[in-house]
């Protein structure tokens, strides 16, 4: 077993407001993130449960919901394309991101997915001749990641992602000279975290869930959840402050935002924005600045991508960002398996130990949407076994940094529909053992603390249908 190592800092930072705050970090040391092996332990005799490892994937391109007229499934083909699209130094990338197409991020088991085996950021350090460093937690048999950095230098909140790459010498991007962030000296100060990519498989049926099924599932069995120390809120859209700096921009309209690791965005149209502005260092129309101003690294005007108001065809008008948004809003949920792994009984008596040991109390297995304007997305079941809420998971989990009301301890229940292909889990890719990922629930403040403990006095012949239903999803 490979568990990974834990530091803890104990952090203070200065909130105008509250004062001082004082929180215990812990930092995961980036060399021992790629476990993969099981973490079960031996109790007595017989088999013990281990993680059956993702199911097979048959490649082909991404489905599309069902009941999708014929417009839409081509607005759902071409947006397919654009978010496929690999961008140059002429459209608009950089002068500072993290990789150059949504889905070299976004591609297992298919498009639109989470991070695959092979990590595309690591040959994109030098891909066009780019002089680019890799940073040491990028590798390439790791996830997909991001990087956060917790504070400034003057000891304040930053939570902003920053960049790994630049257009240093890279390819077209003549006579742009910038550096890459500092990255050995965040790692080194326990200064910076990271996110691996959530799937977008299923995003619209998720958006198109009322506000009310939210905040009436959160109310639901309450006497079960008090007695397991699980409470749980809304991420309701207040500051949304994703981005580092210190105003507080992006108004808000106080209904319950519900995308990305802490819930920290309202609409697959404005992560499309800021992704494709913070990932790929394109200017849009939401987001219409350069992250980089840098005058002797613009290659494009600015906003980069934009409404094209001269197009014929009304599909071709639309900006990128806007042909992403109709991509993950028309793909489909992923498809569970009935009987793979360890056959129909087993993943039968897994979901019924998912439901009493308290996991459901947070990943909520299903909720529906309400009235939609595309009658595929209107009033559907979603088997997302999430409740869309952040709880505080603890001091294990904690990244330092807050997003909107989510503080550095909560996070979104993650989804878990998909899981059985998923190959890394957690925020930040610390594992890919499912054992790993349920142990890493409990620590210090969690509100999973006694869910687990129920988790751990199970079986070993229990734990393994409860890993094989996870597998089937
Ligand atoms: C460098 C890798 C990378 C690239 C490129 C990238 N993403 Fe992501 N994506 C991420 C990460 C990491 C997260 C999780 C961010 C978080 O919550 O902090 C994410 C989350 C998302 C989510 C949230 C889904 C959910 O339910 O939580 C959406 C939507 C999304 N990305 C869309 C896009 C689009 C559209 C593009 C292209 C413009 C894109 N991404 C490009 C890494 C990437
Ligand atoms: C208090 C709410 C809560 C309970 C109870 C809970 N979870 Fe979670 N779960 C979460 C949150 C929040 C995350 C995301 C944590 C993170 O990434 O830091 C998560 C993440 C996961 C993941 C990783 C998913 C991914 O996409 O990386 C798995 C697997 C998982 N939970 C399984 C379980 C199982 C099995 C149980 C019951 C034994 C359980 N959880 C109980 C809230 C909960």
């Amino acid at each position: 077993m490979t568990t990974p190592s834990t530091r803890r800092t104990t952090i203070a930072i200065a909130i105008s407001t509250a004062g001082l705050l004082s929180f215990e970090l812990a930092i995961v040391s980036p060399k021992a993130q790629t476990t993969t092996t099981s973490t079960a332990l031996a109790f007595g005799g017989g088999s013990v449960a281990k993680d059956p490892g993702p199911r097979a994937v048959v490649t082909g391109p991404p489905a599309a919901i069902d009941g999708l007229d014929s417009d839409q499934l081509e607005y759902f083909k071409g947006g397919l394309d654009e978010f496929s699209e690999v961008e140059s130094v002429t459209d608009g990338l950089g002068p500072r991101m993290n990789l150059d197409s949504c889905e070299g991020c976004h591609r297992h088991p298919t498009v639109g997915g989470s991070s695959p085996a092979e990590n595309p950021q690591f040959d994109f350090a030098t891909k066009d001749s780019s002089t680019d460093k890799v940073p040491s937690f990028i590798t390439k048999d790791g996830p997909v990641r991001e990087a956060r950095f917790v504070r400034n230098a003057d000891g304040s909140p930053d939570g902003g992602v920053h960049a790994l790459f630049t257009l240093t010498n890279r390819g077209e991007a003549t006579g742009c000279i910038i550096e890459q962030p500092d990255f050995a000296t965040a790692v080194a100060n326990h200064n910076v975290i990271f996110r691996i990519p959530t799937p977008t498989f299923g995003a619209g049926l998720m958006e198109a869930i009322p506000d009310a099924a939210i905040l009436a599932n959160a109310a639901g069995n309450s006497p079960a959840k008090s007695a397991l120390g699980i409470r749980g809120r809304a991420n309701f859209q207040v500051s949304g402050r994703t981005i580092s700096g210190q105003t507080n921009n992006n108004g808000n309209d106080g209904t319950v935002a519900r995308f990305g690791w802490k819930a920290q965005n309202k609409s697959l149209l404005l992560f499309s924005g800021e992704a494709y502005n913070v990932e790929m260092g394109i200017s849009n129309e939401l987001f219409q600045t350069e992250r980089d101003e840098t005058e002797s690294c613009q290659y494009a005007s600015v906003p980069n991508d934009h409404t094209n108001m001269s197009a014929t065809e009304p599909f071709d008008a639309l900006s990128a960002a806007e042909k992403f948004a109709i991509f993950m809003r028309f793909l489909a949920p992923p498809t569970p398996s009935s009987k793979t792994p360890g056959g129909k009984p087993s993943i039968d008596s897994g979901r019924s130990l998912f439901n009493s040991t308290g996991c459901a109390l947070c990943h909520t297995p299903s909720m529906q949407t309400g009235n939609a304007s595309v009658p595929a997305l209107a009033n559907k079941t979603v088997n997302l076994f999430s409740d869309l809420l952040i709880h505080d998971m603890g001091v294990g989990l904690s990244d330092g940094v807050s997003q909107g009301q989510a503080g550095p301890r909560e996070f979104r229940t993650a989804p878990l529909w998909g899981l059985g292909q998923r190959l890394f889990f957690l925020h930040d890719g610390r594992t890919s053992d499912l054992i790993a990922a349920i142990r890493a629930h409990r620590s210090m403040f969690s509100e999973a603390n006694d869910v687990v403990s129920n988790f751990n006095t199970l079986s070993e012949k229990s734990k393994q249908d409860l890993l094989n239903f996870l597998r089937s999803l």
